[in-house]
């Protein structure tokens, strides 16, 4: 049950389960069988979810902004740092080599492998509310370069991508961070509890994320973007298994991936990917 002291995400998903709680949350996943087959990444999301979910059952309150901020020097890293690049359940770990010329899939596979199943399980939700396949994709990669950086992770991730996706794709990706902070009654968006955790209760967003908004509000393709929150599933069913394999084909027909390999293809991003391939360089 180690797994589950996690320091990883969110404030309350460093907090150790008691006793009771951990029997309640070992038996809603389906016991302890259940949870023995999920990965490690799937518990830690499962704990966070669960933990998002005892609070508000609770009534307790969420942390503020200030006492948040007051947690910076408590931690040996930073909560922007990308999750490859700092070990927030302790120690990193030896990473398998990549291949000569790396695609997207193998990325996936052997690098992002920390928010991998958050967008597995969002891009099957989108496919099954019949998005399109510019659309599934987004979600498919709108977390991915979590691994790589968390602040700012909006415009990290479009970048990552734009060389080798349509514009339609980009732009989902690009403005659904912001458009997480804001609430959309009509499209089925609510403001996560999650983000009243992580960011603190009386949190505003700074102007430049309020500009930004006004702007995308007004764009004729908000709904793209709009779409990426919606699917954006954190509460998922860990009964529900989702493979990579699944996405290969929509991979192959929206993605185009460079003959030398991701980071070899002398494009503006190629060193993001060769950060990724190898973050253990020390320059
Ligand atoms: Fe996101
Ligand atoms: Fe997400």
């Amino acid at each position: 049950m180690k797994d589950f002291d996690t320091t990883r995400g969110p404030a309350t998903a460093r907090l150790r389960l008691p006793e009771l709680d951990r029997r309640a949350f070992v038996a809603a996943l389906g016991g302890a069988t259940a949870v023995a087959a999920m990965s490690s990444e799937a518990k830690a999301d499962a704990l966070e979810q669960h933990l998002n979910d005892s609070l508000a059952a609770s009534g307790k309150h969420y942390p503020t902004v200030a006492e948040l901020d007051a947690q910076v020097s408590t931690r040996s890293y930073r909560r922007g740092v990308g999750k490859l690049f700092a070990g927030q359940t302790g120690n990193v770990t030896q990473l398998a080599p990549m291949p000569e010329a790396p695609k997207l899939m193998d990325f996936m596979r052997l690098r992002m492998t920390d928010p991998l199943n958050h967008c597995l399980q969002s891009a099957n939700l989108a496919r099954k509310n019949g998005l399109d396949d510019e659309l599934v994709l987004a979600c498919l990669l709108h977390d991915l370069p979590l691994a790589l950086m968390r602040t700012q992770h909006g415009f990290w991730s479009a970048q990552l991508f734009e060389p080798y996706v349509s514009e339609r794709t980009t732009f989902a990706i690009r403005h659904h961070a912001t458009l997480r902070f804001y609430p959309d009654e009509k499209a089925g968006y609510e403001y996560p509890d999650l983000y009243r955790e992580m960011f603190g209760e009386d949190y505003v967003p700074p102007p430049y994320v309020q500009a930004e908004y006004e702007w995308v509000r007004k764009h004729k393709w908000y709904d793209l973007a709009r779409a990426v929150t919606v699917n954006d599933l954190y509460s998922f069913d860990p009964g529900v298994k989702v493979e990579l394999g699944d996405f290969e084909d929509l991979v192959g027909r929206q993605f185009r991936q460079p003959k030398e390999g991701l980071g070899f293809d002398n494009s503006p991003v190629a060193h993001m990917w060769r950060s990724l391939m190898d973050p253990d360089c020390p320059l």
